[in-house]
C-alpha cells in the first residue's frame, strides 16, 4: 500500500536516488524519472551530488547538445551539481556542503514540484544529508546477492535474514533525522534493475528474500527495469526512452515499448498525482511533444 504524504503540496517533493553500490542504475533511473515527470507536466529540478563522476550532469549536457544540434524542443529540468567541498577541515567541509545543498533545495524548491537528487554509489556526508531531506528514496538494485547484501545481512546457507545491512541502517538513521527535524516521513521504494527474464532458482530466492526484507526495513517494492542495451544508447544521445519518438523516423521496437512501459510503471508507483495533484497545464500525458 502506498503511504503518500499529502501535506507537501506546497513545497517541492524531494526524490533521492540512492544505494551504496556503484553501477546499480541510480543515474539512469533518476534521469528517466525526471523526464517522465516533466512530460506529465510537472516542474522538475535535478541535483547531481556525484559531481566527481557527474553522470547525470553529463547526461543532461548531451541532451542540451542534442537540442542545439537538432533544434528540437525536449523538456529538460533545471539542473545543479554540487561538488565535494575542498575546505581543509572536515567540519568546514561539512558546513560548506550542507550550505550548498540547502541553497540548491531552496532555489529549486521555489520553482519545482519535484526535485530529483542523484547520489554517488558510496557513503558520504553529503549523500546521508540528502537522504535525510528525502520525501521519497528510490533504490535501484541489480538482481544479485551482492546487492541484496546492502539491504540485509543474510545467512547464505539457509537464506535466513540476520539483520539490517549498511544501506538499510543508513536509511533508518536518516528517517530518524528527518522525523526529528520536521516530523516528516520518508517513503522508501526499492526497484530491481537489469532484471533477466529467466526464472532461475536464484531469481526466485531473491524475490522471496526481498519480500521479507521489505517488511523488516520498511520499503515497498516497485516493478523493475529489464536488462536492455537501449539504456546505454540513450545515454550517449542525452535521450530517455520517453523521448524516443522524436529521435526516430519509424516506429518503436517491441523492446523499446516494453522498456518505456517499465518506466511508466515506476512513475505509477511514485504516484505524482497523489503527491502534487494533477499538473495545472497538463501536458499531453505520456505522449511525446
Ligand atoms: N536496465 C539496464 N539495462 C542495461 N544497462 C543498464 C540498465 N540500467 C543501467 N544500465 C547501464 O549500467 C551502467 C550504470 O548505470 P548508472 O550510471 O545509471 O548506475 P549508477 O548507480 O548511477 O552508478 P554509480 O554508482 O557509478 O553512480 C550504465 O552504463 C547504464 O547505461
Ligand atoms: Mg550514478
Amino acid at each position: 500500500m502506498k503511504n503518500i504524504d499529502n501535506t507537501s503540496k506546497n513545497s517541492a517533493h524531494i526524490i533521492v536516488f540512492g544505494n551504496e553500490k556503484g553501477g546499480s542504475g541510480k543515474s539512469t533511473t533518476a534521469m528517466h524519472t525526471a523526464i517522465a515527470l516533466l512530460r506529465l507536466g510537472y516542474r522538475v529540478g535535478t541535483i547531481d551530488l556525484d559531481a566527481r563522476q557527474g553522470t547525470l550532469t553529463r547526461y543532461l549536457k548531451k541532451r542540451f547538445e542534442y537540442i542545439t544540434r537538432n533544434r528540437e524542443h525536449l523538456p529538460s529540468p533545471a539542473h545543479m551539481a554540487i561538488e565535494k567541498s575542498q575546505r581543509e577541515s572536515v567540519s568546514e567541509q561539512k558546513l560548506e556542503e550542507e550550505a550548498f545543498l540547502i541553497m540548491a533545495l531552496e532555489e529549486l524548491g521555489h520553482v519545482c514540484d519535484f526535485i530529483i537528487i542523484d547520489t554517488p554509489g558510496t557513503d558520504s556526508f553529503l549523500s546521508r544529508l540528502a537522504h535525510s531531506h528525502a520525501d521519497t528514496i528510490i533504490t535501484p538494485m541489480n538482481d544479485s546477492f551482492i546487492d541484496l547484501d546492502l539491504l540485509a545481512s543474510i545467512e547464505m546457507q539457509n537464506y535466513e535474514i540476520i539483520g539490517p545491512s549498511v544501506y538499510s541502517q543508513m536509511v533508518e538513521d536518516q528517517r530518524k533525522v528527518k522525523n526529528k527535524r520536521d516530523g516528516g516521513y520518508i517513503d522508501w521504494i526499492v526497484m530491481r534493475n537489469r532484471m533477466s527474464h529467466l526464472n532461475t532458482n536464484n531469481n526466485r530466492i531473491i524475490t522471496k528474500l526481498l519480500g521479507e526484507i521489505s517488511k523488516l526495513a520498511g520499503f515497498r517494492l516497485a516493478p523493475g527495469f529489464g536488462e536492455r542495451v537501449v539504456f546505454k544508447e540513450m545515454f550517449l544521445k542525452g535521450l530517455t526512452l520517453l523521448d524516443l519518438k522524436e529521435d526516430q523516423n519509424g516506429g518503436l521496437t517491441m523492446s523499446q515499448i516494453s522498456a518505456r512501459q517499465e518506466v511508466r510503471n515506476l512513475i505509477m508507483e511514485i504516484a505524482p498525482e497523489q503527491i502534487k495533484g494533477y499538473p495545472e497545464q497538463e501536458s499531453k500525458s505520456w505522449k511525446t511533444a
